[in-house]
């Protein structure tokens, strides 16, 4: 099954709860949530205070992002109830197997995201321990900005590797992503769609939840 997941990185946190519960209710499957430590990515989000408030809000799975260095220091706060992704980044974990087993003996699915510019060959001995691999399809940091599109080819041929290998994790892609390019991004094998801007940043949310959902079912 095909999901959408919206980020709250673009709502308006001033008024989070609401936003939260309008895509929600609109059908969205999961929510994003973008965490940053002002040291792996250009700029401070939030934390565990504001994950755990989220996790009340809405019944919705939350898919938690962490661009964070050294995630293993932090990992449990994460885990909510409604916690189903816990997400880290190959470039900011030193050994990626343990902590992808740490996610996994806290009771969420391990994923794990590569930037733009990492090749696909660093997960070639963890694919095996993921329930998901996120690509970046722009450098991590800000909404907003343009999908990069090298992207394409990067989840066709992760695609590829999944068939090959007889592998069920999902593949999700986050950044640029929106009405424009998500039934191509589907088309080429992806799972999961995170969009901010185009749902946060659209006057009706929930219409826009709706035409995404619509578009991403190839
Ligand atoms: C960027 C974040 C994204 C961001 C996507 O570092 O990981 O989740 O919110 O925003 P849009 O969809 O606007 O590109
Ligand atoms: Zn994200």
């Amino acid at each position: 099954m095909k999901k959408l997941a919206p980020s709250v990185l673009s709502a308006d946190f001033s008024r989070l709860g609401e936003e939260v519960k309008e895509v929600s209710e609109a059908g969205a499957q999961l929510i994003h949530v973008d965490v940053m430590d002002g040291a792996f990515v250009p700029n401070i989000t939030i934390g565990v205070p504001v994950v755990k408030s989220l996790a009340s809000v809405t019944p919705v799975p939350l898919d938690v992002h962490l661009m964070i260095e050294e995630p293993d220091r932090l990992l449990e706060g994460f885990m909510t109830d409604h916690t189903e992704y816990i997400c880290v980044h190959a470039e900011a974990c030193r050994h990626l197997n343990r902590t992808v087993q740490h996610i996994r003996a806290l009771g969420a699915k391990p994923a794990v995201a590569l930037n733009p510019a990492t090749s696909l060959a660093v997960l070639d001995y963890v694919l095996e321990d993921l329930d998901m691999v996120l690509l970046m399809s722009v450098n991590p940091g800000f909404g907003g900005q343009k999908f990069i599109p090298q992207t394409m080819r990067k989840i066709r041929e992760l695609d590829r590797i999944r068939k090959e290998r007889e592998l069920t994790f999902e593949i999700e892609i986050d950044g640029g992503v929106g009405a424009s390019n998500i039934a191509e991004i589907s088309a080429a094998g992806c799972d999961i769609f995170v969009a901010g801007s185009a749902v946060f940043g659209k006057s009706d949310r929930y219409q826009a939840v709706r035409e995404l959902l619509e578009l991403m079912e190839i």
